[in-house]
């Protein structure tokens, strides 16, 4: 019997699915685990699933030991893991990747709906208590259709929002490192340009890329002044692909319409000018956030531990 720490509350039926195998220490939550919480529990640990609150780093590694196995993050993203101090060490990293997949272009599209469409702001309006009635041109926002959607990173997410944006009558470009299957090419009708084309084409760009050194602040002053100022950005990947300060410039000043944010740069922090504006929609990353979608990445993450301490490959390694 191994040992597995479980970093943080997750659905119990993966943790069940882990304790009819293996002992199970695992935090109760609802407060994050502290860091040194964290680093006393994983003492002696074969296996830890860990959240994306959590930094997965050489400190933590070595203060789980040797016989450490596995780390399996519940999230598609890794960010909070340094997978080359996992790897060096002989530690497999998993994730969860595709479970999410439909719950994350959801939130992608709402936020998109939101943004366009002023929902937000009508929403604070009425609970504001101020008047208003009916007018022609009373909140008016932007339609979609015939419009052009930029995704960027066209993995899984990218595409099932790219899916949304067909049946809502847009067109799509993207921008990933690599050409995607030519039969969803054709599908979405998706036509592959690079960023700067991407930026300049597109009424709404929307991030669905991995965070990384290649990826901070992708989206910055200058690729926020290289958008049609009728276009909005939307990201659901991580905060800090995006420079907030420059965003909450771009917005006030009118460079852009709009945008919808799940996720932040020092999250959960929210830059305090974003808090001031008015056509930027903000939610608290919930990307992922259904039971049906949360369970299913906890069951993923059970699997990769389970699957790497019998000696098994897991079914979602990183890499
Ligand atoms: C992920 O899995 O990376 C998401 O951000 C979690 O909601």
């Amino acid at each position: 019997m191994s040992r597995v720490v479980v970093t943080g509350r997750v659905p119990d039926a993966a943790v069940e699915k882990l304790r009819a195998a293996h002992e199970v220490d695992a935090w109760p939550g609802p407060e994050s685990i502290g860091r040194e919480e964290l680093l006393r529990r994983v003492a002696g640990a074969d296996a830890v699933v860990s959240l994306l609150t959590e930094r997965i780093d050489a400190e933590l590694l070595d203060a789980a030991g040797p016989q450490l196995k596995v780390v399996a993050n519940v999230a598609v993203g890794y960010d909070n893991i340094d997978v080359p101090a996992c790897t060096g060490r002989g530690v497999v990293a998993t994730n969860t990747p595709g479970v999410l997949t439909d719950a994350t272009a959801d939130i992608a599209f709402g936020l998109i709906l939101m943004a366009t469409r002023r929902l937000g702001e009508g929403e604070r309006l009425i609970r504001s208590g101020q008047a208003w009635k009916w007018g022609m041109f009373f909140l008016l926002g932007s339609s979609l259709q015939g419009k052009t959607l930029g995704v960027v990173g066209m993995g899984g997410i990218g595409q099932a929002t790219a899916r949304r944006a067909k049946a809502f009558g847009m067109e799509i470009v993207y921008q990933s490192r690599s050409e995607i299957d030519p039969g969803i090419a054709a599908e979405l009708g998706a036509r592959r340009v690079d960023l700067d084309e991407l930026l300049s084409v597109s009424d709404v760009v929307s991030l669905h890329c991995p965070y990384g050194p290649a990826t901070h602040h992708l989206i910055g002053p200058e690729q926020l002044t290289a958008m049609k100022s009728s276009a909005y950005l939307v990201n659901t990947a991580r905060g800090p692909i995006v420079d907030e300060a420059a965003l909450a410039s771009a917005l006030r000043e009118g460079r852009i319409a709009g945008a919808g944010l799940d996720v932040f740069e020092h999250e959960p922090q929210v830059h305090p000018e974003l808090l001031e504006l008015d056509n930027v929609v903000l939610v608290p990353h919930l990307g992922s956030a259904t039971v049906e979608t949360r369970t299913a990445m906890a069951m993923l993450a059970a699997d990769n531990v389970l699957a790497v301490l019998s000696g098994e490959r897991p079914p979602a390694p990183i890499g």
